[in-house]
């Protein structure tokens, strides 16, 4: 009996995902004579059921495709923005999951679909996830695609930066991606050589960090740069965090915000600002001349890496096997060379993020890199 797959991509688009959707795609119709429909823009698409056809003409030539054919958004079944409203539109994509006949739908996406995928799987529908997001921050998988290639971007970044920080005597703070996880910065900073590491994880002290780059200028390194993700605060600022997340009731603003289209997404300037002016704190402190890069959606660009077109492949064909084999509820997770299904109530809701005394964490420290701390 041919079964029918829906696919979907939600969240950031990341580098990989065209390699995932290709990888389950030919897998389904050349291995298990499966036919595969995509919903266009995420789950927004599915509520509105804007499908494409999928066959072999379209799953060709995407391998080495940036960003997702189908597009994607950040909308959720449940709190889906229509009319200036956000709305529970979670019955409707399932109406639209049985009138396209589905025997499975694929959601390709970081910890906010694993999430979602699980609220469809209660609804009785036939879930399977694959885990992407560059910032590497979904729990309970060895690696998420997306990330191989964001890394390189931020290394070669940082190596770049290298020479106006020597040939100016400058410090270069370089805003790196990952608001909620420090992975990318963290690795980008090591393999880039970047001698101050900010990341959420491990609040700093901005006397710290100006410390650290005066005993550079003392033995004769008159530049340094500075990686910072994206939600790296100082420990003043970590504390009215936490202080501010303890008062908030979290019922109220869910509350609050159904009557209200999502405001834009205000961290951006926030994140940013906060660079600026750490960048500012630095160049008073220590003398040196800063300068500025926030690297943004350059980290989610162009063509994926051989890693993670490999990483993408290997799980997106896992994926069609799972789903031939009837096993649904689950995220297709990396581990090492081979994939386990894990169970999406383990996944959903939780995050990976970069433990104090991680071994990158102790190896960056080893070379000398100050955390900030
Ligand atoms: O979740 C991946 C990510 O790239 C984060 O690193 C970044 O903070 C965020 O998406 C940016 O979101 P958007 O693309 O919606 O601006």
């Amino acid at each position: 009996m041919t079964k029918f797959i829906g696919i979907l991509t939600s969240g950031g688009d990341s580098p990989g995902l065209n390699a995932a959707i290709r990888g389950v795609g030919k897998a389904a119709l050349n291995c298990y004579d499966m036919n595969i429909i995509g919903f266009r823009d995420g789950f927004r698409g599915m509520m509105e059921n804007r499908t494409m056809r999928l066959d072999s003409g379209e799953l060709s030539d995407i391998l080495t495709r940036g960003g997702t054919i189908l597009g994607t958004s950040r909308d959720k079944p449940h709190r889906m923005p229509v009319g200036g409203k956000l709305l529970d539109m979670t019955e409707v994509i399932v109406g639209n999951y049985h009138d396209n006949h589905l025997d499975a739908l694929v959601c390709l996406g970081g910890g906010g679909t694993q999430k979602n995928a699980l609220r469809l799987k209660e609804k009785g529908l036939n879930v399977i996830t694959l885990p992407k997001t560059i910032d590497n921050d979904v729990a309970l998988t060895d690696i998420t695609f997306g990330f191989d290639t964001a890394l390189g971007i931020a290394t070669d970044a940082i190596d770049r930066l290298h020479s106006t920080a020597h040939s100016h005597h400058r410090i270069i703070v370089v805003e790196i991606m990952g608001h909620r996880a420090g992975w990318l910065a963290l690795g980008a900073g090591i393999a880039g050589g970047a001698d101050v590491i900010l990341i959420p994880e491990i609040p700093y002290e901005v006397e710290a960090i100006a410390e650290a780059i005066r005993e550079r200028s003392r033995r004769g390194k008159s530049f340094s740069i500075v990686a910072v993700a994206e939600g790296a605060l100082s420990r003043q600022e970590h504390k009215a965090q936490q202080a501010e997340l303890a008062k908030t009731d979290k019922r109220k603003t869910k509350s609050a915000a159904k009557k209200k289209v999502a405001e834009p997404a205000a961290t951006d300037c926030v994140e940013a600002d906060r660079t600026l002016r750490l960048a500012k704190q630095l160049e008073i402190l220590t003398g040196l001349e800063s300068r500025v890069t926030i690297l943004g959606h350059l980290q989610r660009g162009g063509i994926p890496s051989a890693a993670d077109r490999l990483l993408a492949t290997r799980l997106g064909t896992a994926c069609a096997e799972m789903v031939n084999a009837g096993n649904f509820g689950v995220m297709v997770a990396a581990r090492g060379d081979g994939v386990e299904a894990v169970t999406l109530e383990d996944v959903a809701g939780k995050i990976k993020t970069v433990p104090p005394d991680h071994p990158w964490v102790r190896s960056a420290r080893a070379v000398g890199t100050s955390l900030g701390d």
